[in-house]
């Protein structure tokens, strides 16, 4: 339907507005994919920039799949009869994983964006909010632990279906199936971590080290 295509559309569109560029740009004069990792994303823009652009951006992000997943109440209006819960988990994963192709490949920054895990975790937070504190906690844990965003990007990620399965025994099939390609996408996005990780050769974060370019 046409509600189904304009939500897309905009879903997309969130997904491609790319912070961690334009607060480089707007307020620092700087490019960050010209620096650090080169991604353009809220744990480059923390490691470039410092602190205060890390979490503004990583906010943003955060905000843009949460918005672009509660679209989905967007396209619930053309639906008529009783809503069915798993068809509105279905439009809120699809259309959260279109802001994260958007932060992927945003039109706005010449296709060269992030790797979107803080996008996915403002879908999950509109999806499962109690999973979304689950992977927060994972996150922090291995953060805490190791040091590399990275590698708790990842973990945090394979948390999210295994929670979904293993501590809340949610009956929605299609979040865990989802969870699952997400696991996927992240592993695809994270290939030259995983690689420096395996080499030692990732960078550590550091939060309270005011950086400049
Ligand atoms: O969210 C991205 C993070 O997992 C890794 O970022 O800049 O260290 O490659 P970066």
């Amino acid at each position: 339907s046409i509600f189904s295509i304009t939500a897309v559309l905009a879903a997309y569109l969130f997904g491609s507005i790319p912070s961690a560029v334009w607060i480089g740009q707007a307020f620092y004069g700087i490019d960050v994919r010209e620096y650090g990792s080169g991604n353009a994303g809220a744990t480059n823009t923390l490691r470039v920039l410092g602190t205060k652009a890390g979490i503004t951006v990583m906010t943003l992000d955060i905000l843009k799949g949460y918005t672009a997943t509660n679209l989905a109440y967007f396209i619930g209006l053309s639906i008529t009869g009783p809503q069915d819960s798993i068809q509105f988990v279905n439009y809120q994963l699809a259309l959260g994983i279109t802001a994260v192709m958007g932060h992927l490949f945003p039109v706005f920054a010449g296709f060269r964006g992030g790797k979107g895990i803080a996008t996915l975790f403002g879908m999950v937070l509109a999806v499962h909010f109690d999973a979304a504190l689950f992977c927060v906690g994972v996150f922090v844990l291995v953060l805490m632990v190791s040091k590399y965003v990275s590698l708790s990007s990842i973990l945090a990620g394979f948390a999210f279906p295994l929670s979904i399965i293993f501590v809340f025994h949610s009956p929605l099939r299609a979040v865990v199936l989802y969870g699952m390609c997400i696991c996927v996408l992240i592993l695809i996005t994270h290939q030259k971590n995983i690689e420096r990780l395996l080499k030692g050769k990732e960078s550590k974060i550091n939060m309270f080290k005011k950086k400049t370019a």
